[in-house]
């Protein structure tokens, strides 16, 4: 049985979702020959270590009951940097002013020898080729498969399924809450503040739902996949954004009578990154509804290929960090 460490750092609706597919898998890795222990868990209050294991079940109830996980003073660096583990899933809250407290924790733990896998966009969104260079320089590995699309696997499908291909393109609805409000506002009528206020209750919009519906939230997604598919060295200001708040009732009325709807798309080809409201026929692929997101990814061998599945959610994207999990433990 191989036993692979790792800590969890930030433990709300991501972290948490994470610890509860680490328990709900835990006899499926075992068949796999994988013994996964977290041995730290830390949140904004306080941490819990162990580095025999942690009672995760015990942890969650603790986290549900008293709002957090401390049972301890430690802070995330002292787990990072101290405890002997294997890799940092790093799941605090995305700040893209100045990708704290995410980019110390990262760079601390490629400092430390540790792998670390994130849902944390904006470290990424700031920083993503030094971040990168700092694991290759380390001999780590550094995924980041939950920070766009939640559960759908982009960047696997590209840099592993579709290895070989050159990437000529890639369009995208990579924000569940935007795709959500239009959906609802154009087949039930609904209006904007009251849907995206449902948008909300279902706990996928951002803290700020500003990110969301000015383009901000597509527009982080979009440099991350430009400098992870591309190459690119892009930051926010390559980015044309129009986010939704324009869009009225009649423009989508319009647009239903003519068999379109309207999305909000990212789009990255030819070096330029856009995301903006466009009409999509009602037929095409990219057509998804509600809380869904869609890639379609144009390659110059396999064609077009489009993908779709949710993109939000606390179980959702722990899945793409499990896949993270699993991919760094068979390559490693
Ligand atoms: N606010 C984001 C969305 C959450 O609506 O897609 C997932 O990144």
């Amino acid at each position: 049985m191989r036993i692979v460490n790792i800590s969890i750092i930030g433990f709300g609706a991501v972290g948490q979702g994470v610890a509860r597919c680490i328990l709900s898998k835990q006899e499926f890795l075992k068949k796999d020959g994988i013994d996964l222990r977290v041995v730290g868990i830390s949140d904004s209050r306080g941490s819990e270590i162990n580095t025999g294991g942690i009672d995760v079940e015990s942890a969650l109830l603790r986290k549900k009951q008293k709002g957090s996980v401390a049972a301890g003073s430690k802070n995330p660096h002292e787990i990072i940097r101290d405890v002997k583990h294997d890799i940092v899933v790093e799941v605090t809250p995305t700040n893209i002013n100045n990708g704290e407290p995410g980019l110390s924790n990262m760079r601390l733990a490629f400092k430390s020898g540790k792998h670390v896998i994130t849902s944390n966009k904006g470290p990424l969104a700031l920083h993503f080729n030094e971040l990168k260079e700092a694991a290759e320089d380390n001999g780590l590995f550094f995924r980041y498969e939950a920070t766009v699309g939640g559960a759908v696997p982009i960047f696997n499908l590209v840099h592993e399924a579709l290895a070989g291909n050159t990437v000529l393109g890639i369009e995208g609805i990579l924000n569940g809450t935007c795709n959500y409000i239009l959906t609802r506002m154009s087949e039930e009528r609904m209006p904007y503040d009251l849907v995206l206020k449902e948008a909300q209750e279902l706990g996928i919009a951002e803290t700020d739902p500003t990110y969301d519906v000015e383009g901000i939230d597509s527009a982080i997604k979009l440099i991350i996949i430009a400098n992870s598919i591309f190459g690119l060295d892009s930051t926010y200001k390559d980015v044309d954004v129009t986010g939704i708040t324009k869009i009225t009732p009649e423009a989508l009325e319009l647009a239903n009578r003519n068999n379109y709807v309207v999305k909000l798309v990212c789009e990255a080809r030819e070096g330029k990154l856009t995301v903006a409201p466009r009409l999509v026929p009602k037929r095409h692929p990219l057509a998804v509804g509600g809380t869904l997101n869609v890639a379609s990814i144009l390659t110059d061998l396999a064609g077009r290929i489009t993908i779709s599945g949710r993109g939000a959610g606390s179980i959702e994207t722990a899945s793409s960090i499990l896949s993270d999990i699993l991919y760094i433990v068979r390559n490693s």
